[in-house]
Parts: C-alpha cells; sequence; structure tokens
C-alpha cells in the first residue's frame, strides 16, 4: 500500500555499486547513528547492513553477520511472521509486528519491528528493518508511571504536612502527637524519594559469592522485636550443601524484610511464616509461607504495582522495589496467594558457576 510508505526516499544504489556508490558515506553515518535497529536485508533475507544498536541489542558484531542470513536468528516462534512481512516488503509494502531475536548469548530479545521495502535503481533490492527493544520501551514507561505516581502521592502528603504544622501554629493540645505524624509523613516521604531515584538511574550493586541461609539468618536476627509484637512465629527449613550465590547482601536483605514485614501485616491476629530454602540444577528457591489475609484473586495483579497499597501508611513500593533487586541478580520473584488462608512468595536465584 503506497500511503503506507515510510516518507523517506532512500533512492537506494543497487548492491553491486553500493560500494563504490558516492551516498554510501551518508547512507552509513545515517544508519550507525539511528537510536533503533537497523538491518538491511538482501532479497535472500541476507544480512547487508547492521548498525550499532543492532550489535548491541542482538551481540553479533556486523563483521561476522553480514552476508549472513537474517533468518536464523529470528525465533521460530516468530519466523514464520517475519517471512509474511518481508514477502510483504518486497511486494512494496510497509508492515510492523512484534519479533524474537535469539542473541549470541542464546537470550530472547523482544523487538517491535518495521519492515519495508528499499528500493534501488532497479526497484525493489532488499528489505529494511528498523526495530526497537520492547524493554527499553517498557522500562520508560514504568519510570514515567512511578513519577506521576509519586507527584501524586508527595502532595497528599504535603497536604498532611500543612494541615498539622497549622494545629501546631494554632496552639493544638496534642502537640507531640502532630509532630510525631509529620515526622512518619517525611519519612515517608523520604523513602518514596529513594525509590524514585533508583526507578530514574540504576541501583548500584556490589555482588560477592555468599550462602543464602546466613543472609536468612541475619535478617531473622534483624526482625526478632518485630515478631515478638506481631506475635509472629517463623520456621525455616533450609536443604544442606546449598551452593554459594553471587549476591549483594545488604540489598537482598533488603528484599527478604520487605518480603517478612508484608507478610506480619497481614497477620493482625499473629500467626505463622515459613521460610523454605531448596535447590534445583540451576537455582535456589526461597519460599516465605504465611496464614495471613492473603489477597483477592481481584487484586492480585495489581501487587507490585507502583503505589499499590492496601495498608493506611503503606507505600506500596516494597515489593516494586524487591522485583527490581531480584531482577538485577537475574532471578524471578513470585507471588501465589488465597483470600483467607494466606501468601506465598518465592525467589528464585542463579547458582554461582
Ligand atoms: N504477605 C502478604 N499478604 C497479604 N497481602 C500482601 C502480602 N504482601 C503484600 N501484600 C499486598 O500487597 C500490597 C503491596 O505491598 P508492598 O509493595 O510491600 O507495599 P506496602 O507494604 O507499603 O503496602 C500490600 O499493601 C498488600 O495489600
Ligand atoms: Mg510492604
Amino acid at each position: 500500500m503506497e500511503q503506507n510508505q515510510p516518507n523517506v526516499k532512500m533512492d537506494f544504489p543497487s548492491y553491486k555499486n553500493y560500494k563504490e556508490s558516492s551516498k554510501q558515506p551518508f547512507h552509513t553515518a545515517f544508519f550507525e547513528n539511528h537510536p533503533d535497529v537497523v538491518c538491511l536485508l538482501s532479497k535472500q533475507k541476507k544480512v547487508q547492513l547492521f548498525n550499532q544498536v543492532a550489535e548491541r541489542v542482538t551481540g553479533y558484531i556486523a563483521r561476522e553477520i553480514t552476508h549472513q542470513s537474517f533468518n536464523e536468528m529470528v525465533d521460530k516462534e516468530t519466523r514464520f511472521l517475519f517471512s509474511r512481512g518481508f514477502e510483504k516488503a518486497l511486494n512494496g509494502e510497509t508492515t510492523e509486528q512484534q519479533m524474537k531475536i535469539k542473541t549470541k548469548s542464546g537470550d530472547m530479545v523482544h523487538l517491535h519491528a518495521k519492515l519495508f521495502p528499499a528500493k534501488g535503481e532497479t526497484g525493489v533490492e532488499g528489505v529494511f528493518l528498523v526495530a526497537r527493544d520492547n524493554k527499553a520501551e517498557q522500562e520508560k514507561n514504568e519510570t514515567a508511571l512511578i513519577a506521576a505516581g509519586a507527584a501524586h502521592e508527595i502532595k497528599n502528603q504535603l497536604t498532611t504536612l500543612k494541615g498539622f504544622t497549622k494545629l501546631i501554629q494554632n496552639g493544638s493540645e496534642n502537640k507531640d502527637e502532630h509532630c510525631n505524624i509529620i515526622m512518619s509523613e517525611l519519612e515517608r516521604m523520604e523513602y518514596i524519594l529513594e525509590v524514585i531515584g533508583s526507578s530514574a538511574r540504576p541501583l548500584t550493586f556490589e555482588f560477592k559469592e555468599e550462602q543464602i541461609e546466613d543472609v536468612i539468618e541475619g535478617v531473622l536476627d534483624l526482625l526478632r522485636k518485630e515478631c515478638e509484637t506481631y506475635q509472629v512465629q517463623v520456621t525455616t527449613e533450609i536443604e544442606s550443601n546449598l551452593p554459594y550465590v553471587e549476591i549483594d547482601e545488604k540489598r537482598l536483605k533488603q528484599v527478604f524484610i520487605n518480603i517478612l514485614k508484608n507478610a506480619m501485616e497481614a497477620m493482625v491476629m499473629g500467626g505463622h511464616v515459613h521460610i523454605n530454602v531448596t535447590k534445583n540444577d540451576s537455582e535456589i528457591l526461597i519460599a516465605f509461607k504465611d496464614n495471613g489475609c492473603g489477597i483477592p484473586d481481584s487484586h492480585l495483579h495489581q501487587i507490585g504495582k507502583p503505589f499499590y497499597t492496601t495498608k493506611e501508611k503503606g507505600t506500596g513500593l516494597g515489593l516494586l522495589i524487591s522485583k527490581m533487586i531480584i531482577e538485577a541478580h537475574k532471578g524471578k520473584m513470585a507471588i501465589t496467594s488465597k483470600e483467607g488462608e494466606g501468601t506465598t512468595i518465592t525467589i528464585s536465584l542463579p547458582v554461582s558457576r
């Protein structure tokens, strides 16, 4: 469809003449500095041009991939879709599609790709693929969401702070109590700002090989008092001979504390948390199972979204930051819950090799 064509007329010289073409430096600079993945593919799907972003996203360098079949890089699941878009481009059409690409290291990246004809002196001579890494886009959206939520949250807190300050100015009798409220609101604001800071610039980590049971014991020591206050009994079952894991101990402790505090807050009448640590071939699994209030099915998908909280003094940031920390360890965090029965949070961490 002619009206779907991008607004750029490339006037591309045929490949035969490309190297000698006077347009080559202009085109090369354009491809190389393009902020998206840009590939030019021959009619046989062989890579002709592969820009720097394509190198960064796929892990291949242009020199090794040029003249190789691009098809091999496309995951089987999306290969058919890709071939169809490719054929359409050869027929002069532009299509957009989601693609999965296998990187050199074997990871999978999700791309949003546009395929369109590369027209040269003799008509369509190949296909351009311009693509964007979905993850980068998703991360950008998440940061924007956190920033918007934080602005809203902080505005509400400022209203509270102003209100209580006014009461004190007017000679309130509960001055101490009001000061305490102001202080706790300020602390909450401080925490929120810390989290926004870490979502805008990456958290820094110091990884070291550690034993996970030492980390868990350290956390339980820290929380001994809270456990008494909430009347929560914590039991542990830790498989023997666990391999070492490469972790940032301080950050991981932060995650375990978040999870255990959530469990305690879900058990107003006291209760039980069981921590079970097991291993399989490649990872260590840490499950925190509580018999607290649980989460209704209809709310489960909200958990871990920025500022989702059901607590009067909650921030709704604990699980979000925990997930960020676990992902930085190349691990995963999962939650299962049944209303009225309890919640289990499972963390998997890759073992050191
Ligand atoms: N163990 C749990 N049992 C029941 N609900 C939980 C549990 N952990 C988390 N939640 C729910 O998830 C929400 C978000 O948790 P979190 O991100 O730590 O923020 P916050 O604790 O500040 O509310 C909580 O408000 C609560 O509704
Ligand atoms: Mg919490």
